[in-house]
C-alpha cells in the first residue's frame, strides 16, 4: 500500500514540478514497498540512491526557475533545499556503513518533509511562477 499519494492539493500549477513530485512519490513509494518486502540492504541503498539523486535533480529545476525569474523568496528557499539534501545525504551514509535500518519513522520523516515543503514552500513559488509564464 502506499505511504504518500500525490493528490490536486498539491498542485503547484507548474506541469514540470508536478510531474517532479509525482516522481518523487513514487520512490518514496517504491522505498516504503521494498522495505514491507523487507528487500536486502543492497536493493534498499539503491531505491535510497534513487530517491537522493532525484530529490537533488528537482530542487535544482525549481532553484534554475527562480533564479531565472527573480523569484524574491530564492534564498530561503534554496536553504531548505540544502538542509534536507544534506539531511539525505548524511542518512544515506549511515545507512551504506550500517550504523542505521530503514525504519517507517524514517521513511515518515521523508514523506511529511516532502509534503509539507511542497504545500508550505513550493506553495510560494507557484502564483509567481505562473504568472512569470510558466506552465
Ligand atoms: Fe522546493
Ligand atoms: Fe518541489
Amino acid at each position: 500500500m502506499p505511504i504518500m499519494k500525490w493528490t490536486e492539493q498539491l498542485s503547484v500549477k507548474v506541469g514540470l514540478f508536478d510531474d517532479e513530485h509525482k516522481k518523487l512519490v513514487d520512490l518514496i513509494n517504491k522505498l516504503f514497498d521494498a522495505m514491507e518486502r523487507r528487500e536486502g540492504h543492497s536493493a534498499l541503498g539503491a531505491i535510497l540512491n534513487e530517491l537522493t539523486d532525484y530529490t537533488v535533480t528537482h530542487f535544482h529545476h525549481e532553484e534554475e526557475a527562480m533564479k531565472k525569474y527573480n523569484f524574491p523568496g530564492f534564498d530561503a528557499h534554496k536553504k531548505e533545499h540544502e538542509n534536507f539534501v544534506s539531511k539525505v545525504a548524511d542518512t544515506k551514509k549511515k545507512y551504506e556503513e550500517g550504523s542505521i535500518m530503514l525504519t517507517i519513522p524514517l521513511i515518515d520523516f521523508l514523506t511529511t518533509w516532502i509534503k509539507e515543503h511542497i504545500l508550505k514552500s513550493d506553495m510560494g513559488y507557484s502564483t509567481f511562477l505562473v504568472n512569470a509564464g510558466m506552465k
